[in-house]
């Protein structure tokens, strides 16, 4: 395939009739079968790209969580519970998504900066593996409801290491600046507050600096602090036999070098390997970007005069990174464009009514016609799991291939049963 097919791995697609199919299941027939927009992921990219980190990983005894906010449809997530992985999770709500794809309740981390009362005490009830605690507010609140509920929580606290990612700052969070993890300079309290807490069992440290961040510089900056942090704590007595070092690996959307998970292992070894913890990551974005793509049909090629605009049935509700991070997709023809056939320059935009629902501006693209299909590459993290129903539309539908079948795992949410979500007042 040629340079337009970069982003889509060439282990799960191929040709077939001159039209793209993936995991050798034709793109086209499941649009006719389910209609447009729909996010389409691999089974078999998930379980390449999980194995492919957990492989790296576990000569050196770290555990592969998955940060379910990339993507949380539970088949997609039943994938990487078969194949062992834990979860990271943020919410009440992805707990239940964890556990209702089979992820053991033992195996799930718990961040996030405004946990509930109802949230901590529905993961203490499930008996999570550690909660990530972001703050010393938020430790009392831990050990005040772990004693209303008789057990003792295990707690990791979530360090902020001021440490720059590099990378999109709406997706920075480990700077002093962030609203996320406890300031470095300010684990003294522990010593003393600690002691005070009779239902929290402080077993770690956590860190995630941020997210799409392409090269090891901040990742090992940030591995290092840890690991003198810990020894740090060590030696004022604390019993700490856990970090977990967060998600935030980058990958290419366009010609992006990214670490490999060897180059993550290296660092990892080389930073906190000798300290004899328990060793934790929670990627996301990794595991599930190249593995989804979202599939979409051109309405209109409308002449502005100046600017070609091709209008797709998908708008920024669906997929709604490039507006809100300037992220860049590869959009492919589903039809294959002949060798030598004409190109043309387009803004490729959605049918909602903002601006900023564009997914390409001035990209050189084969020649496009009302009707064509169009998928938008590496899609598959923080796509659906970001959608809404913005301008009253469908919520977007997802699919899913294994083994050159395919089975629509969340359907199309329509319009009348949104309605069926809303109520008028009854007082007259
Ligand atoms: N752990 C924690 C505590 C996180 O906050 C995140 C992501 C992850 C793990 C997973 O990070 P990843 O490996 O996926 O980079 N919506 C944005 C990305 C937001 C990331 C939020 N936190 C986007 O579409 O680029």
């Amino acid at each position: 395939m040629t340079d337009l097919f970069r982003r889509l791995p060439a282990s799960c697609w191929s040709s077939i009739d001159g039209g793209l199919a993936l995991e050798g299941v034709s793109v086209s027939a499941i649009a006719a079968e389910v209609g447009t927009p729909f996010y389409l992921y691999s089974a078999k990219r998930l379980r390449e790209n999980y194995r492919a980190l957990a492989d790296a990983l576990a000569p050196i005894g770290v555990s592969v969580h998955y940060a379910m906010k990339a993507c949380g449809n539970r088949a997609v997530v039943s994938i990487l519970a078969e194949e062992g992985a834990g979860a990271d999770i943020v919410s009440g709500g992805e707990l239940t998504r964890a556990l209702a794809a089979g992820i053991p309740a033992a195996r799930v981390v718990f961040s996030g900066v405004g946990k509930t009362d109802v949230e901590i005490a529905q993961a203490l009830r499930a008996g999570v593996q550690q909660l990530n605690a972001e703050s010393y507010e938020e430790l009392w609140r831990i050990d005040e409801i772990a004693r209303g509920l008789g057990v003792v929580a295990e707690v990791a606290l979530r360090v902020n290491p001021d440490v720059d990612a590099e990378t999109h700052a709406k997706i920075t969070t480990g700077k002093k600046d962030n609203k996320f993890g406890v300031d470095a300079d300010r684990l003294g309290r522990l010593d003393n507050e600690l002691k005070a807490m009779a239902n929290v069992r402080l077993v770690g440290l956590a860190v995630h600096i941020g997210s799409q961040i392409l090269s090891t510089r901040p990742f090992e900056r940030a591995y290092a602090r840890m690991g003198e942090l810990v020894r740090d704590l060590r030696s004022r007595g604390h019993d700490i036999t856990r970090l977990d070092l967060g998600g935030g690996f980058g990958i290419p959307y366009q010609n992006e070098l990214a670490p490999t998970p060897a180059d993550l292992a290296r660092t990892i070894a080389a930073t906190v390997g000798d300290l004899g913890l328990e060793l934790a990551v929670e990627p996301g974005r990794s595991i599930v970007a190249d593995a989804g793509v979202l599939v979409s049909r051109v309405e209109f090629v409308k002449d502005g005069g100046h600017i070609q605009f091709a209008v797709v049935d998908a708008g920024m509700n669906d997929l709604v990174r490039p507006a809100m991070y300037d992220s860049h997709h590869d959009i492919v023809p589903v039809r294959l464009p002949q060798a030598g056939g004409a190109e043309v320059e387009y803004d490729v935009v959605g049918p909602i009514c903002e601006s900023s629902d564009t997914f390409v501006k001035r990209r050189k693209l084969p020649k496009l016609a009302a009707g064509d299909l169009v998928v938008m590459a590496t899609a598959g993290a923080y796509g659906a799991s970001m959608a809404s129903t913005y301008n009253a539309r469908a919520l977007v539908p997802e699919v899913l291939v294994d083994a050159g079948r395919f089975a629509v795992v969340r359907r199309r949410v329509s319009l009348e049963e949104q309605l069926g979500w809303e109520s008028l007042p009854t007082w007259g």
